[in-house]
């Protein structure tokens, strides 16, 4: 094995930090032996805060509209053929009371960025949910908006946002999205949200175009460095009705080793195996598991929208009822030794004195 990238292998699992040309060592560096070495060090880890646990969150996709632009997505507004749609307050709560019933003890309410859903809609939305079930976790997942608008969010009842940062380098910023688009805008929202008091969710996609192995080395240094309580990240792919229809997508292998890079610099933090995994390995969310990360989050929006919401080509359980989706996830990870569990999926320490 190359032995000085398993020095720093241990130092992260040890120090949890490494210096920005110590991470780009590693991925220029990635053997198949020493991935297998990162994914071992980091399932060991995770296993000391969550055992074979395996997290659920109930994924509803309430609106493909969206005012953005962004070169990669399937839903931004250029997207002519894009069919839209908007579920209704009692379709969504449809939803969440059937993801209840089958176990789920949060939901991520996501979609674009909507105006229809006022910030009194989404409010109402959120005491409506809580009133159905005091005990679910609230995760909003519908873009950049003021402060204000995220306050009042939380003061409604929603207790975590996910907002994926897309890359900490705002040169690359540049070059996914239109010009009208502010990466400090985003890093401002990220740094709002933690001030109010969520637990937050950034993240970034992997092998996106122009994203150089650099770039990938300051994505870990920033979840070093911001610490998220949740870190999302999956493959770019491809999608063919935008900007970048001729671009390659990422890999898994890549994905898996950053999942586990990031289960050693921050072992509490809760990483999905996302869906655009899924999608782009047939046993995409397993290896994710297995590399280090402890949360999935099948789909819980009605069959009938399911393949509206088409971020990328070909994405995964667009057919399936929600209880086949939990079915399946739940057999996938007993298949590897892991456990959906019924519990609202806080991070560790959330809330506790360990901090
Ligand atoms: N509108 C909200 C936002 O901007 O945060 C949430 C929805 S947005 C579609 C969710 C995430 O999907 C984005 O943050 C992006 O990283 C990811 N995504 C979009 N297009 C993708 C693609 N072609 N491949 C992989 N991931 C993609
Ligand atoms: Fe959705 Fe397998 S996880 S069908």
């Amino acid at each position: 094995m190359n032995q000085r990238g398993k020095a720093y292998i241990d130092q992260l699992e040890k120090e949890h930090k490494l210096s920005v040309d110590e991470y780009l060592y590693l991925l220029k560096n990635r053997t198949g032996e020493l991935m297998d070495y990162a994914a071992k060090k980091a399932v060991e880890v995770r296993q000391r805060y969550y055992g074979n646990a395996v997290f659920t969150r109930g994924l509803i996709e309430f609106t493909n509209y969206c005012k953005n632009n962004c070169f990669y997505c399937g839903i931004r507004r250029g997207n002519a053929t894009a069919q839209r749609y908007r579920l209704t307050e009692d379709e969504i709560l449809r939803s969440t009371e059937e993801g209840y019933s089958l176990g789920f003890r949060t939901f991520v309410l996501q979609g674009g960025e909507d105006p229809y859903f006022t910030d009194e809609k989404i409010c109402s939305l959120i005491r409506k949910i809580k009133e159905q079930h005091s005990d679910v976790a609230i995760t909003l997942s519908i873009g950049e908006k003021e402060h204000t608008s995220y306050q009042a969010y939380f003061d409604a009842g929603a207790e975590r946002y996910l907002l994926r940062h897309e890359t900490a380098n705002e040169a690359l910023y540049q070059k996914l999205h239109p010009k009208e688009m502010s990466w400090k805008h985003r890093m401002d929202c990220l740094r709002d949200l933690r001030e109010i008091g969520y637990q937050v969710g950034a993240g970034f996609m992997v092998e996106s175009p122009y994203q150089t192995l650099e770039d990938l080395a300051l994505e870990l240094k920033f979840v070093q460095e911001f610490r998220p309580d949740m870190c999302g990240i999956g493959p770019f792919i491809t999608h063919e009705q935008t900007p970048f229809r001729d671009k390659k997508s990422g890999s898994c292998e890549m994905t898996c080793f950053l999942l586990s890079l990031i289960r050693l610099i921050y072992p509490k933090i809760l990483l999905p195996a996302t869906t655009a995994l899924g999608t782009i390995h047939p046993r995409g969310r397993e290896l994710g598991i297995q590399s280090g990360a402890n949360v999935v989050m099948p789909n819980l929006s009605p069959v009938g929208v399911r393949k509206q919401y088409e971020l990328y080509d070909n994405k995964i359980c667009t057919g399936e009822e929600s209880a086949q989706c939990r079915g399946c996830l739940e057999n996938r990870m007993k298949s590897i030794g892991y456990e959906l569990v019924i519990d609202r999926g806080d991070r560790f320490g959330w809330n506790r004195c360990e901090g």
